[in-house]
């Protein structure tokens, strides 16, 4: 009786939970990952348990920014990134970095900062190395520059573009010295459908390896709708996996209605768009060489949570794959059965 068992125990259990995983992350050959609030991680219990199980990623949505981190020119405050990584270290969860330098929720101190080039430099750099010297060990990699090139190619104005020259290159260069092992990511959205975008961030990437600047990976972010084109998905992950660096979808969320119509029904025709985009997204990440698979992260839990219902105040947008009640939805639960098959 005991041996049969252990027989059992040793050879069909894990048989059994093979054929059926219970987590999507489970039949994936690279990290799953969520962006998550600590307000939500300590009062909602639920919240918690999913993003503790579900996920073996996890991004700060907020608290690693350069407003939450740097509060005064003379203040770091890193107790909610710290919450967010101590969350992760006890599950032995893997943490990305968001983000080191961005042209938004910048401190107001440093809206208002007055120097020459060269004490812009000094204040961007001292922000840069401090925070990735404070996580050094404890996030895996970072989105070291956000979002700096507009939808026509060109850079994007910001106080950094405008007092400091190089200012992307220069980033990556401080970050690299702050924290030498962390993989360094320029991450951005609506590559898909924006030739010029792409193609300046494809043209930086080669500079940057001409010039020797340490770039590793990029991030695109996958903020799209079911509107999306699948061919426009399909070949900015093939030119962004073309430069050799990690790729990893980093803020990904599926819009089901983008026009914000308000009798909007999230109806199974609904539901069907966007378990197509969602299976689409999946599939083309992973023609992305397993090397450079840094994974997929969803920008937060559940529908209740996105940014698109807070943030822009779209209150029928259902873009994730758990609901209000972090119920995994049907398109979660798809997408687990047709990719354990790959
Ligand atoms: O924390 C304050 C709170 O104290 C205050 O009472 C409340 C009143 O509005 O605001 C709270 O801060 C908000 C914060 O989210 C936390 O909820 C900010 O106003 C709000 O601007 C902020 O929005 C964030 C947005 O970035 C800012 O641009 C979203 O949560 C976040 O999801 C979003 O994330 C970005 C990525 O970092 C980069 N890519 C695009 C993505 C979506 O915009």
């Amino acid at each position: 009786m005991k041996l049969r068992y252990v027989f059992f125990c040793l050879l069909v259990l894990p048989h059994l939970h093979a054929q059926n995983p219970r987590f999507l992350k489970d039949v994936l050959s690279f990290p799953l990952g969520a962006s998550v609030n600590p307000r939500m991680l300590d009062e909602n219990m639920t919240y918690r348990e999913r993003a503790g199980s579900e996920f073996n990623s996890i991004t700060a949505e907020n608290h690693m920014k350069m407003v939450n981190v740097h509060p005064a020119a003379d203040r770091f405050d890193f107790d909610k990134g710290d919450e967010i990584v101590r969350f992760a270290q006890n599950r032995k969860m893997r943490v990305h970095g968001h983000t080191l330098v961005w042209h938004n929720q910048v401190p107001t101190w440093m809206k208002d900062f007055q120097g020459d080039t060269k004490a812009w430099e000094d204040m961007l750099k001292l922000h840069i190395q401090t925070v990735a010297a404070h996580y050094q060990g404890k996030v895996a990699g970072w989105d070291v520059v956000n979002e700096s090139f507009l939808d026509d190619g060109t850079l994007r104005p910001s106080i950094w573009a405008d007092h400091i020259p190089d200012y992307i290159a220069k980033s990556f260069q401080w970050a690299h010295e702050a924290d030498p092992k962390a993989i360094l990511f320029y991450n951005d959205y609506g590559q898909d459908g924006k030739p010029k975008k792409m193609e300046a961030i494809l043209n930086m990437v080669q500079d940057f390896k001409r010039r020797n600047i340490p770039i590793h990976g990029l991030g695109l972010q996958m903020h799209i709708s079911v509107q999306s084109s699948n061919a426009a998905i399909e070949e900015v992950v093939r030119k962004s996996a073309a430069t050799g660096l990690k790729i990893h979808f980093s803020e990904l969320d599926i819009a089901v209605n983008p026009k914000n119509n308000p009798d909007f029904v999230y109806d199974d025709a609904a539901k069907d768009e966007q378990l197509s985009k969602y299976l689409c997204v999946f599939k083309a990440f992973q023609e992305v060489p397993v090397a450079q698979q840094y994974g997929i992260t969803t920008w937060n839990i559940g529908d209740g949570d996105s940014w698109l219902r807070g943030y822009f105040k779209r209150p029928k947008e259902y873009p994730l794959l758990f609901d209000e009640a972090y119920r995994p939805k049907s398109v979660y639960r798809i997408l687990l059965q047709s990719l354990k098959k790959i």
